[in-house]
Protein backbone atom coordinates (compact mmCIF):
# COMPACT_ATOMS: atom_id res chain seq x y z
CA UNK A 1 0.00 0.00 0.00
CA UNK A 2 1.11 3.22 -0.64
CA UNK A 3 2.60 5.57 2.11
CA UNK A 4 0.87 9.54 2.16
CA UNK A 5 1.22 12.13 4.69
CA UNK A 6 -1.27 11.48 7.48
CA UNK A 7 0.31 10.27 10.58
CA UNK A 8 1.27 6.75 11.65
CA UNK A 9 -0.52 4.74 14.67
CA UNK A 10 2.04 5.10 17.74
CA UNK A 11 3.43 2.00 18.48
CA UNK A 12 4.99 1.11 21.99
CA UNK A 13 7.33 -0.53 23.00
CA UNK A 14 6.77 -3.98 24.42
CA UNK A 15 4.87 -5.12 20.86
CA UNK A 16 6.44 -8.10 19.07
CA UNK A 17 6.15 -8.43 15.65
CA UNK A 18 3.80 -11.92 16.77
CA UNK A 19 1.68 -10.70 19.18
CA UNK A 20 -0.24 -7.58 19.58
CA UNK A 21 -3.58 -5.78 21.78
CA UNK A 22 -5.03 -2.96 20.18
CA UNK A 23 -8.64 -1.06 21.37
CA UNK A 24 -10.87 0.85 19.50
CA UNK A 25 -14.01 2.67 19.98
CA UNK A 26 -16.86 2.77 18.38
CA UNK A 27 -18.09 5.80 16.52
CA UNK A 28 -21.73 7.41 14.98
CA UNK A 29 -22.36 8.43 11.68
CA UNK A 30 -23.83 12.02 11.14
CA UNK A 31 -23.76 11.65 7.24
CA UNK A 32 -24.50 8.16 6.94
CA UNK A 33 -22.77 4.98 4.71
CA UNK A 34 -25.81 3.49 3.41
CA UNK A 35 -24.85 1.23 0.09
CA UNK A 36 -21.67 -0.06 -1.29
CA UNK A 37 -20.75 -0.39 -4.88
CA UNK A 38 -18.07 -2.69 -4.84
CA UNK A 39 -18.93 -5.37 -1.90
CA UNK A 40 -15.70 -7.14 -2.24
CA UNK A 41 -13.91 -4.54 -1.45
CA UNK A 42 -16.33 -3.08 0.65
CA UNK A 43 -16.74 0.47 -1.32
CA UNK A 44 -19.03 2.90 -0.55
CA UNK A 45 -21.40 4.59 -3.18
CA UNK A 46 -21.02 7.99 -0.79
CA UNK A 47 -19.03 9.75 1.86
CA UNK A 48 -20.01 9.70 5.25
CA UNK A 49 -18.06 11.60 8.10
CA UNK A 50 -18.77 10.60 12.18
CA UNK A 51 -17.91 11.09 15.14
CA UNK A 52 -15.34 8.41 17.53
CA UNK A 53 -16.93 7.78 20.89
CA UNK A 54 -15.15 7.63 24.34
CA UNK A 55 -17.54 4.82 25.19
CA UNK A 56 -18.11 0.79 24.54
CA UNK A 57 -14.39 0.05 23.57
CA UNK A 58 -13.27 -3.16 22.06
CA UNK A 59 -9.79 -4.72 22.74
CA UNK A 60 -8.64 -7.47 20.48
CA UNK A 61 -5.17 -9.21 20.92
CA UNK A 62 -3.52 -11.12 17.72
CA UNK A 63 -0.90 -13.90 18.26
CA UNK A 64 0.82 -15.49 15.70
CA UNK A 65 0.16 -19.08 16.10
CA UNK A 66 3.43 -21.19 13.99
CA UNK A 67 1.95 -24.33 14.71
CA UNK A 68 -2.13 -23.88 14.18
CA UNK A 69 -3.76 -24.93 11.06
CA UNK A 70 -6.57 -22.58 11.14
CA UNK A 71 -7.58 -19.32 12.87
CA UNK A 72 -8.94 -19.60 16.06
CA UNK A 73 -11.13 -16.63 17.02
CA UNK A 74 -12.72 -16.11 20.55
CA UNK A 75 -15.56 -13.43 21.07
CA UNK A 76 -16.49 -12.23 24.36
CA UNK A 77 -15.09 -15.74 25.69
CA UNK A 78 -17.07 -17.59 23.39
CA UNK A 79 -15.46 -19.36 20.11
CA UNK A 80 -16.97 -17.02 17.07
CA UNK A 81 -18.72 -19.39 14.71
CA UNK A 82 -20.60 -18.61 11.58
CA UNK A 83 -21.17 -15.52 9.69
CA UNK A 84 -18.66 -13.37 12.44
CA UNK A 85 -16.23 -16.01 12.42
CA UNK A 86 -16.22 -16.31 9.02
CA UNK A 87 -15.94 -12.39 8.22
CA UNK A 88 -12.80 -12.28 10.95
CA UNK A 89 -10.65 -15.68 9.01
CA UNK A 90 -11.50 -13.80 5.73
CA UNK A 91 -10.12 -10.81 7.09
CA UNK A 92 -7.11 -12.34 8.44
CA UNK A 93 -6.18 -14.04 5.08
CA UNK A 94 -6.02 -10.81 3.71
CA UNK A 95 -3.08 -9.32 6.69
CA UNK A 96 -1.30 -12.44 5.45
CA UNK A 97 -1.41 -11.61 1.94
CA UNK A 98 -0.24 -8.06 2.59
CA UNK A 99 2.05 -9.57 4.90
CA UNK A 100 3.60 -12.14 2.95
CA UNK A 101 3.35 -14.87 6.30
CA UNK A 102 0.97 -17.29 6.59
CA UNK A 103 0.50 -18.36 10.12
CA UNK A 104 -2.76 -18.66 11.61
CA UNK A 105 -3.91 -16.65 14.48
CA UNK A 106 -5.48 -16.63 17.75
CA UNK A 107 -7.79 -13.69 17.78
CA UNK A 108 -9.18 -12.45 21.03
CA UNK A 109 -11.88 -9.77 20.93
CA UNK A 110 -13.96 -8.51 24.04
CA UNK A 111 -16.58 -6.21 22.72
CA UNK A 112 -17.93 -3.75 25.42
CA UNK A 113 -21.25 -2.66 23.00
CA UNK A 114 -23.80 -5.25 22.50
CA UNK A 115 -23.04 -7.20 19.42
CA UNK A 116 -25.20 -6.57 16.39
CA UNK A 117 -27.98 -4.20 17.64
CA UNK A 118 -26.96 -1.04 15.29
CA UNK A 119 -23.93 0.38 18.29
CA UNK A 120 -21.50 0.60 15.59
CA UNK A 121 -19.69 -3.14 17.04
CA UNK A 122 -18.53 -3.87 13.78
CA UNK A 123 -17.13 -0.77 13.58
CA UNK A 124 -14.94 -1.13 16.89
CA UNK A 125 -14.01 -4.56 16.35
CA UNK A 126 -12.41 -4.24 12.59
CA UNK A 127 -10.60 -0.68 13.86
CA UNK A 128 -9.32 -2.67 16.45
CA UNK A 129 -8.48 -6.13 14.61
CA UNK A 130 -6.58 -4.16 11.91
CA UNK A 131 -4.55 -2.37 14.28
CA UNK A 132 -3.77 -5.70 16.20
CA UNK A 133 -3.49 -7.61 13.12
CA UNK A 134 -1.08 -5.52 11.24
CA UNK A 135 1.27 -5.14 14.35
CA UNK A 136 1.46 -8.82 15.05
CA UNK A 137 2.03 -9.78 11.10
CA UNK A 138 4.52 -7.05 10.67
CA UNK A 139 3.17 -4.93 8.55
CA UNK A 140 3.71 -1.38 9.16
CA UNK A 141 1.25 0.90 7.67
CA UNK A 142 0.35 4.32 8.55
CA UNK A 143 -2.83 5.56 9.83
CA UNK A 144 -4.36 5.72 5.80
CA UNK A 145 -3.92 2.52 5.21
CA UNK A 146 -5.14 1.29 8.66
CA UNK A 147 -7.93 2.70 7.54
CA UNK A 148 -8.19 0.66 4.10
CA UNK A 149 -7.44 -1.85 6.00
CA UNK A 150 -10.26 -1.70 8.60
CA UNK A 151 -12.61 -0.37 5.55
CA UNK A 152 -12.06 -4.46 3.78
CA UNK A 153 -13.63 -5.62 8.06
CA UNK A 154 -16.37 -3.16 7.59
CA UNK A 155 -16.94 -0.21 5.89
CA UNK A 156 -17.51 1.73 9.27
CA UNK A 157 -14.66 0.66 10.55
CA UNK A 158 -12.24 3.00 8.43
CA UNK A 159 -13.85 5.72 10.58
CA UNK A 160 -12.97 4.25 13.55
CA UNK A 161 -8.83 4.53 12.93
CA UNK A 162 -9.59 7.90 13.98
CA UNK A 163 -10.73 9.62 16.92
CA UNK A 164 -12.92 12.64 16.73
CA UNK A 165 -14.45 13.70 13.66
CA UNK A 166 -13.11 11.89 10.45
CA UNK A 167 -14.71 12.01 7.19
CA UNK A 168 -14.47 8.45 4.96
CA UNK A 169 -13.59 9.20 1.39
CA UNK A 170 -15.72 6.72 -1.18
CA UNK A 171 -12.75 7.26 -3.92
CA UNK A 172 -12.49 7.66 -7.43
CA UNK A 173 -15.72 5.71 -9.21
CA UNK A 174 -13.63 5.93 -12.27
CA UNK A 175 -10.39 3.52 -12.93
CA UNK A 176 -9.10 0.18 -11.84
CA UNK A 177 -10.84 -1.46 -8.33
CA UNK A 178 -6.95 -1.19 -6.91
CA UNK A 179 -7.04 3.12 -7.78
CA UNK A 180 -10.85 2.88 -5.93
CA UNK A 181 -9.40 0.48 -3.12
CA UNK A 182 -6.44 3.26 -2.85
CA UNK A 183 -8.97 6.54 -2.33
CA UNK A 184 -11.02 4.82 -0.29
CA UNK A 185 -10.05 5.64 3.45
CA UNK A 186 -11.15 7.85 6.28
CA UNK A 187 -9.42 11.06 7.64
CA UNK A 188 -9.69 13.63 10.33
CA UNK A 189 -11.98 16.67 9.71
CA UNK A 190 -10.89 20.03 10.57
CA UNK A 191 -13.88 21.46 13.40
CA UNK A 192 -13.93 24.49 15.79
CA UNK A 193 -14.68 23.37 19.21
CA UNK A 194 -18.63 22.96 19.56
CA UNK A 195 -18.30 20.78 22.98
CA UNK A 196 -20.24 17.66 22.01
CA UNK A 197 -22.10 15.08 23.38
CA UNK A 198 -24.08 12.31 21.81
CA UNK A 199 -26.90 11.08 24.39
CA UNK A 200 -27.51 7.20 23.41
CA UNK A 201 -30.57 5.54 24.24
CA UNK A 202 -30.25 2.05 23.51
CA UNK A 203 -33.96 1.28 23.93
CA UNK A 204 -33.62 -2.41 22.61
CA UNK A 205 -30.09 -3.97 22.91
CA UNK A 206 -30.60 -7.66 20.82
CA UNK A 207 -29.23 -8.18 17.83
CA UNK A 208 -31.34 -6.92 14.67
CA UNK A 209 -33.47 -8.97 12.71
CA UNK A 210 -32.01 -7.92 9.17
CA UNK A 211 -28.08 -7.28 8.89
CA UNK A 212 -27.23 -3.57 7.91
CA UNK A 213 -25.37 -5.38 4.74
CA UNK A 214 -28.10 -7.56 4.03
CA UNK A 215 -30.67 -3.86 3.97
CA UNK A 216 -27.77 -1.88 2.49
CA UNK A 217 -27.74 -4.56 -0.33
CA UNK A 218 -31.55 -4.55 -0.37
CA UNK A 219 -31.86 -0.79 -0.37
CA UNK A 220 -29.44 0.06 -3.32
CA UNK A 221 -31.14 -3.03 -5.63
CA UNK A 222 -34.94 -1.93 -4.97
CA UNK A 223 -35.27 1.33 -2.84
CA UNK A 224 -36.75 4.46 -5.21
CA UNK A 225 -35.28 6.65 -2.98
CA UNK A 226 -32.19 5.04 -2.79
CA UNK A 227 -30.62 7.70 -5.47
CA UNK A 228 -32.26 10.63 -4.33
CA UNK A 229 -30.90 10.15 -1.07
CA UNK A 230 -26.85 9.52 -2.02
CA UNK A 231 -27.53 12.40 -4.13
CA UNK A 232 -28.48 14.89 -1.53
CA UNK A 233 -26.10 13.20 1.15
CA UNK A 234 -23.50 15.60 -1.18
CA UNK A 235 -24.87 18.46 -0.36
CA UNK A 236 -25.27 17.13 3.44
CA UNK A 237 -21.61 16.53 3.87
CA UNK A 238 -20.49 20.25 2.12
CA UNK A 239 -22.93 21.55 4.53
CA UNK A 240 -21.56 19.38 7.11
CA UNK A 241 -17.83 20.50 6.93
CA UNK A 242 -19.21 23.94 6.61
CA UNK A 243 -20.82 23.85 9.52
CA UNK A 244 -18.16 21.77 11.66
CA UNK A 245 -15.78 24.12 10.23
CA UNK A 246 -17.28 27.17 12.17
CA UNK A 247 -18.70 25.33 15.39
CA UNK A 248 -22.46 25.47 14.79
CA UNK A 249 -23.64 22.89 16.46
CA UNK A 250 -27.15 23.69 15.85
CA UNK A 251 -26.63 23.02 11.77
CA UNK A 252 -24.45 20.18 12.75
CA UNK A 253 -27.50 18.82 14.17
CA UNK A 254 -30.04 19.64 11.83
CA UNK A 255 -28.11 17.88 8.91
CA UNK A 256 -26.98 15.13 11.14
CA UNK A 257 -30.80 14.77 11.57
CA UNK A 258 -32.31 15.42 8.10
CA UNK A 259 -29.43 12.57 6.49
CA UNK A 260 -30.30 9.63 9.06
CA UNK A 261 -33.72 10.29 8.46
CA UNK A 262 -33.67 10.35 4.78
CA UNK A 263 -31.09 7.33 4.91
CA UNK A 264 -34.39 5.56 7.19
CA UNK A 265 -36.97 6.74 4.23
CA UNK A 266 -34.74 5.12 1.78
CA UNK A 267 -34.98 1.47 3.50
CA UNK A 268 -38.92 1.62 4.36
CA UNK A 269 -39.26 2.47 0.23
CA UNK A 270 -37.31 -0.72 -0.19
CA UNK A 271 -38.95 -3.91 -1.34
CA UNK A 272 -39.58 -5.72 0.95
CA UNK A 273 -38.86 -2.78 3.69
CA UNK A 274 -36.66 -2.52 6.30
CA UNK A 275 -37.97 -1.20 9.48
CA UNK A 276 -35.60 -0.66 12.26
CA UNK A 277 -37.26 2.09 13.92
CA UNK A 278 -39.67 1.02 16.54
CA UNK A 279 -42.57 3.00 19.02
CA UNK A 280 -39.63 3.42 21.42
CA UNK A 281 -37.69 5.22 18.83
CA UNK A 282 -40.22 7.54 17.93
CA UNK A 283 -40.52 8.81 21.72
CA UNK A 284 -37.49 9.53 21.75
CA UNK A 285 -37.56 11.34 18.54
CA UNK A 286 -40.88 12.96 19.82
CA UNK A 287 -38.67 14.28 23.05
CA UNK A 288 -36.26 15.60 20.90
CA UNK A 289 -38.27 17.61 19.03
CA UNK A 290 -40.00 18.92 23.02
CA UNK A 291 -36.49 19.90 23.76
CA UNK A 292 -35.70 22.09 20.58
CA UNK A 293 -39.28 23.21 21.49
CA UNK A 294 -37.55 24.29 24.90
CA UNK A 295 -35.10 25.95 23.27
CA UNK A 296 -32.28 23.10 24.33
CA UNK A 297 -30.29 21.94 21.00
CA UNK A 298 -30.54 18.59 20.71
CA UNK A 299 -30.60 16.39 17.55
CA UNK A 300 -31.35 12.61 16.82
CA UNK A 301 -29.68 10.11 14.52
CA UNK A 302 -30.44 6.24 14.01
CA UNK A 303 -28.50 3.73 12.55
CA UNK A 304 -29.18 -0.01 11.59
CA UNK A 305 -31.56 -0.78 15.07
CA UNK A 306 -34.14 1.42 17.12
CA UNK A 307 -31.48 3.29 19.57
CA UNK A 308 -30.96 6.46 19.35
CA UNK A 309 -28.00 8.77 19.25
CA UNK A 310 -29.24 12.35 20.69
CA UNK A 311 -26.38 14.90 19.24
CA UNK A 312 -26.56 18.16 22.21
CA UNK A 313 -23.98 20.25 23.82
CA UNK A 314 -22.00 18.95 26.36
CA UNK A 315 -23.15 21.52 29.07
CA UNK A 316 -26.82 20.38 28.17
CA UNK A 317 -26.14 16.73 27.78
CA UNK A 318 -27.46 15.97 31.44
CA UNK A 319 -30.96 17.60 30.88
CA UNK A 320 -31.28 15.81 27.19
CA UNK A 321 -30.45 12.40 29.39
CA UNK A 322 -33.20 13.57 31.94
CA UNK A 323 -35.53 14.19 29.02
CA UNK A 324 -34.71 10.53 26.82
CA UNK A 325 -34.65 8.57 30.07
CA UNK A 326 -38.43 9.62 30.88
CA UNK A 327 -39.54 8.95 26.94
CA UNK A 328 -37.99 5.56 27.49
CA UNK A 329 -38.37 4.32 31.14
CA UNK A 330 -37.17 0.65 30.31
CA UNK A 331 -33.94 1.51 28.46
CA UNK A 332 -30.74 2.70 28.72
CA UNK A 333 -29.07 5.96 28.97
CA UNK A 334 -25.92 7.06 28.83
CA UNK A 335 -23.87 10.31 27.45
CA UNK A 336 -20.40 9.71 25.04
CA UNK A 337 -17.99 12.12 24.29
CA UNK A 338 -15.57 12.72 21.53
CA UNK A 339 -13.00 9.22 22.00
CA UNK A 340 -9.65 8.57 20.65
CA UNK A 341 -8.89 6.57 17.31
CA UNK A 342 -8.08 3.10 17.44
CA UNK A 343 -4.52 2.30 18.78
CA UNK A 344 -2.34 -0.55 19.98
CA UNK A 345 -1.83 -0.89 24.17
CA UNK A 346 2.09 -1.23 25.06
CA UNK A 347 3.53 -4.47 27.58
CA UNK A 348 1.83 -7.31 25.28
CA UNK A 349 4.47 -9.82 23.47
C1 LIG B 1 -26.18 2.49 9.41
O1 LIG B 1 -20.15 -0.58 8.45
O2 LIG B 1 -21.75 -2.12 9.65
O3 LIG B 1 -24.25 2.34 10.79
O4 LIG B 1 -19.58 -2.33 5.62
O5 LIG B 1 -21.41 -3.99 5.53
O6 LIG B 1 -19.86 -3.97 7.49
P1 LIG B 1 -20.55 -3.16 6.41
O7 LIG B 1 -21.58 -2.18 7.14
P2 LIG B 1 -21.44 -1.30 8.45
O8 LIG B 1 -22.63 -0.29 8.20
C2 LIG B 1 -22.89 0.82 8.98
C3 LIG B 1 -24.12 1.48 8.53
C4 LIG B 1 -24.65 2.55 9.45
C5 LIG B 1 -24.24 3.94 8.99
C6 LIG B 1 -22.82 4.36 9.26
O9 LIG B 1 -22.18 3.93 10.24
O10 LIG B 1 -22.32 5.18 8.46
Amino acid sequence: MLRDRSTTVPRPSGQTATGATAVAHPNIALIKYWGKRDERLILPCTDSLSMTLDVFPTTTRVRLDPDAEQDEVTLNGDRATGEAGRRITTFLELVRELSGLEHRAVVDTRNTVPTGAGLASSASGFAALAVAAAAAYGIDLDATALSRLARRGSGSASRSVFGGFAVWHAGPDTGTAAEADLGSYAEPVPTADIDPALVIAVVNAGPKAVSSREAMRRTVDTSPLYRPWADSSKQDLADMRTALGRGDLEAVGEIAERNALGMHATMLAARPAVRYLSPATVAVLDRVLQLRQDSVPAYATMDAGPNVKVLCRRADAPRVADAVRDAVPDGTVLVAGPGRGAHLLGGDG
